[in-house]
């Protein structure tokens, strides 16, 4: 990202979370209970663990903002961890005096989680510390940027959306999400938008979680009313997809990212893929089948811009899987840690933050402007570009 750069810190349970970011045109609208929608959609969806009870996030915001409107200064964000309070010194910053007062370390890590991978890169003897920051949490931190693109976006006519088409081998129907539909599916304890395969899918996680296992599933992100003209096939590098799939694959726990029919359409033949093109005297050029997901040659279209992306289960499962002691190296079960069961609802909101995020940079970087209204204005223009061809 070049022209909206962010960094988050802070650990899980530590005091709190902190982002900067830095590239927000001046003059956007943004206010507290604003983000504070988002982070509450964070918190939410089926088969989250008994930390979103903990918490009730909140975002500060500390600089970047006066009166109601970004100043073109770097943002800067806060989210306190309620949890920290019952931690006590377990993250502290200054060593205790007591050598009996530090914490006892976790010494074996829980396979597919970042804890063998983490202590070893970082030499470090006690797997809190990988813990503490590969947690999810800090998704938190990320989900108040995100919502800060969003208005960005939603300045030049953009709308992202989410919704959950999979839990483990639950599928729902896939009828395009309209825009008409995200009421329901923010409804949805799911956030999905076919009633009845919610029900299996909250089904299927209660079994999972009487199992002592844990499940993963398929989310995906729209974006509706992109700007045309983003992106460039000249370079691989440049591609808005390269972009967009690089986003996606900053979130915990993907694997996996498919743009419009996706590996759907490698088994099909071009005829029933590719969107043919027609003209209407108002709209300009368009696709109506928006198989390509919203972009072609690696330049959005002006179509809704459709992302799929792949969740691995969560790695923490109530009955443990089997691991090594890494003092004695003894095979014993996995440390357990309070995990959720399934966060696929939560990974959407927070797939819509990070790509909001890359979109609004992409944006920013191919339309320019260090206020909005000279955003908004070179976006117009090149929307009226495209309707003179
Ligand atoms: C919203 C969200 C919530 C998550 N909650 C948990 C959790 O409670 N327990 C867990 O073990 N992993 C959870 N994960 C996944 C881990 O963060 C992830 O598997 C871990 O950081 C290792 O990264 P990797 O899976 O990409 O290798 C969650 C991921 C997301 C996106």
């Amino acid at each position: 990202m070049t022209r909206l750069r962010f960094l988050t810190a802070g650990e899980s349970h530590g005091r709190q979370l902190t982002a900067v970011l830095e590239g927000c045109p001046a003059g956007l609208a943004v206010s507290a209970a604003l983000i504070d929608d988002d982070l509450a959609r964070r918190q939410g969806g089926y088969g989250r663990g008994a930390r979103q009870a903990i918490e009730s996030d909140h975002v500060e915001i500390v600089g970047g903002v006066r009166y109601g409107r970004t100043t073109g200064a770097p943002i800067a964000l806060a989210v306190a961890n309620r949890d920290a309070g019952n931690w006590g010194d377990v993250l502290a910053v200054e060593a205790p005096e007591d050598p009996a007062a530090v914490a006892e370390p976790v010494r074996v890590p829980r396979p597919g989680h970042a804890d063998l991978a983490g202590a070893l890169l970082y030499d470090l003897h006690d797997i809190r510390d990988v813990i503490e920051r590969a947690s999810a949490r800090e998704t938190a931190a990320r989900v108040a940027c995100g919502a800060v693109a969003k208005l960005l976006l939603a300045g030049v006519g953009c709308r992202m959306a989410s919704h959950v088409v999979a839990v483990g081998a639950e599928r729902a129907a896939a009828p395009r999400l309209r825009l008409d539909d995200v009421a329901r599916v923010e409804a949805d304890p799911m956030r999905c938008a076919d009633a009845s395969a919610s029900a299996r899918m909250r089904a299927t996680v209660d079994a999972a979680r009487e199992a002592g296992d844990t499940l993963g599933g398929v989310i995906e992100v729209l974006a509706f009313g992109y700007p045309p003209g983003v992106g460039t096939y000249v370079q691989g590098d440049r591609r808005l997809e390269s972009a967009l799939a690089a986003a996606v694959f900053t979130v915990p726990a993907i694997k996996g990212v498919e743009f419009g029919l996706g590996f759907a359409a490698a088994g099909l033949p071009g005829s029933q893929v590719h969107d043919v093109l027609e003209h209407d005297a108002e709209l300009g050029y368009v696709r109506r089948s928006g198989n390509a997901g919203g972009i072609e040659g690696g330049i959005s279209s002006g179509d809704t811009i459709v992302v799929r992306a792949a969740m691995k289960p969560i790695a923490t499962l109530s009955s443990p899987l089997r691991s090594v002691d890494m003092g004695s190296h003894q095979a014993v079960e996995s440390h357990f840690e309070r995990s959720d069961i399934c966060a696929v609802p939560a990974a959407g909101v927070v797939l819509e933050a990070v790509l909001a995020l890359a979109l609004a940079d992409a944006a920013l970087e191919r339309f320019g402007g260090a206020t909005v209204s000279e955003f908004r204005t070179a976006v117009d223009a090149y929307r009226a570009h495209c309707l003179s061809r």
